[in-house]
């Protein structure tokens, strides 16, 4: 019998966790069971830092960018020790199930406490859409189009300046916002862990946009796979485009969520809900052909994503 279930937000946050919030603590209320918010994430948990949660403390945060819980990541939580305690910390206030809304990280701590008796749902969240087991995971819309809104503001001081423009998007090794992002906004080019980065292959596609006509050009890169102050540098070098770099770091992370962020995080925060109450454990929840689906976290974390061969070459095609 469930009397109260534990909420927390782990991993980087992502515009859409306190949609998924408010969802989880509204579908319990409704089924008479108890609400704990955890604070920053597996960190408070095992810090004893919780606060009740009822209708009205989630009142007015769809729209809320962030997550009211905080969030923080914890790597020593894959330590016995560490998990142990969080158990005995959950045994002692009574909570008999956990809503975990992150990332892959997060997912490997849920599953590790559902194999120590807590039963824990995985909600993915994380603007990287890197989360097996879902086709897109809650601020990914959002960052996606706060993206394509400076890419749109880019290019048009590159074209006033015949500038090549190079802008660096998050992903965390995960190419997913680059290519949406670059189909979106027509980008030129396309540096992604899927693609790699051939220096002399982007240095011709520019010299080859010149010749055809074009005044400027956006690069997309994904973050952590190249060095783009010095690819800059040779771009500036080598074709005539005078290069600029734009980092658009945590702004990503940032701002109200999309109509279609929230409404996928109402939909998954109820049925982690709904899978708690029928006593399941260890799953993580998501979006799969428009479909609410669960899956074993396990099971999720060993499948390959859906790989995005189309996309790129559609890419290739249209540029
Ligand atoms: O996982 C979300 C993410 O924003 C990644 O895209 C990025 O690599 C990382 O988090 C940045 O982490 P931090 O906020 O800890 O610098």
């Amino acid at each position: 019998m469930i009397r109260k279930i534990g909420v927390l937000t782990s991993g980087g946050d992502a515009p859409g966790m306190n949609a998924a919030i408010r969802s989880v603590v509204r579908t319990a209320l409704s089924n008479g069971i108890q609400v704990i918010g955890i604070l920053d994430g597996y960190k408070g948990l095992i810090e004893e830092r919780f606060i009740e949660l009822n209708r009205s403390s989630v009142s007015n945060l769809l729209s809320k960018g962030g997550t009211i819980l905080g969030s923080a990541r914890l790597p020593e939580f894959a330590n016995e020790e560490v998990l142990l305690k969080a158990c005995e910390i959950l045994n002692k206030n009574e909570i008999d199930a956990l809503c975990v809304i992150g990332g892959d990280g997060s997912y490997r701590g849920a599953l590790a406490l559902t194999k120590h008796g807590i039963n824990c749902i995985g909600i993915p969240g994380t603007i990287d859409n890197d989360i097996p087991g879902t086709d897109f995971t809650i601020g990914f819309d959002t960052a996606l189009n706060t993206i394509v809104d400076c890419v749109d503001k880019l290019r048009d001081t590159s074209a006033s300046h015949h500038r090549c423009s190079i802008v660096e998007v998050m992903g965390n090794h995960c190419g997913d916002l680059a290519i949406y992002s670059g189909l979106s906004t027509g980008a030129e080019i396309l540096i992604t862990p899927e693609t790699g980065l051939d220096e002399d292959t982007v240095i011709e596609k520019l010299a080859y946009l010149e010749k055809s006509g074009k005044n400027h050009a956006i690069v997309i890169v994904s973050e952590k796979i190249v060095n783009i102050n010095s690819l800059s540098s040779k771009i500036s070098s080598k074709t005539g485009f005078a290069s600029r770099v734009t980092v658009l770091g945590h702004i990503q992370r940032g701002g109200a969520p999309t109509p279609s962020d929230r409404v996928l995080a109402s939909r998954l925060g109820e049925k982690a809900v709904d899978l708690i109450l029928e006593g399941i454990g260890g799953h993580c929840v998501g979006i799969k052909n428009n479909s609410i689906v669960s899956t074993p976290i396990d099971e999720a974390l060993n499948k390959p994503r859906e790989n995005k061969k189309g996309f790129y070459r559609l890419f290739e095609r249209l540029v």
